[in-house]
């Protein structure tokens, strides 16, 4: 099952009536660390590609061709996008997908969290929601590639790097 075969708009055209007919799953948020913040994780939400660009200038990732994006993202098995509520149109705070063959494996791609909701335990319950959902369909072999510096955040997860020496490869055109 996909859950995202979505339209991916150029303009954001979400709005309260069109919002309701969305999948919300609400955090429950610390009030020390979030205020007032009211955030929701989405499989289904429409994704401005032009936002998601933002957010991921906002950590600094190097830019990708929109179209290519665009065919990743509707070719993505899970896309999760996370949100933050302050009017009547939701701000994307973060960001991650899956590839899998809906059968044994997936692997998880782009996970992204904004700046300002950093280190306030965000990126750990939107991985965990996208590893409930991969178990909820009965796919048990998670894999993903960690950016040296986020090879911890993900040990924490209970991910383990080369388990039984196994070796990650990769081959690019020269
Ligand atoms: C990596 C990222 C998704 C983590 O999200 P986050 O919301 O900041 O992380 P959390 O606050 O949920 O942290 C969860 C736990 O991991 C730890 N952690 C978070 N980032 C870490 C890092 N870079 N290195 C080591 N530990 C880290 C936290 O201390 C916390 O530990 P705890 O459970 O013991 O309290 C986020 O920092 C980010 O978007 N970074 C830039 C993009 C990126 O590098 N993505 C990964 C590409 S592979």
């Amino acid at each position: 099952m996909v859950w995202l075969q979505k339209l991916f708009t150029r303009t954001n055209t979400i709005n309260n009536s069109q919002s309701q007919t969305y999948q919300r799953d609400w955090i429950q948020l610390n009030q020390d660390r979030f205020g007032s913040a009211k955030i929701f994780f989405s499989t289904d939400q429409e994704i401005d590609l032009y936002e998601l660009e933002e957010l991921c200038d906002s950590v600094g990732w190097a830019r990708r061709p929109l179209r290519k994006v665009r065919k990743a993202i509707e070719n993505s098995y899970l896309v999760v996008s996370v949100w933050e509520v302050k009017g009547a149109k939701p701000d994307l705070i973060g960001f991650a997908r899956a590839t899998s063959d809906c059968a044994f494996n997936a692997t998880i791609w782009d996970v992204v969290i904004h700046p300002r909701f950093q280190s306030k335990g965000v990126g750990k319950s939107l991985m965990k929601y996208m590893i409930k959902k991969l178990r909820s369909n009965d796919i048990s072999n998670i894999t993903l590639f960690a950016d040296p510096q986020v090879v911890e955040f993900y040990r924490r997860l209970g991910f383990v790097l080369d388990p039984e020496g196994i070796k990650g490869m990769f081959w690019y055109p020269e």
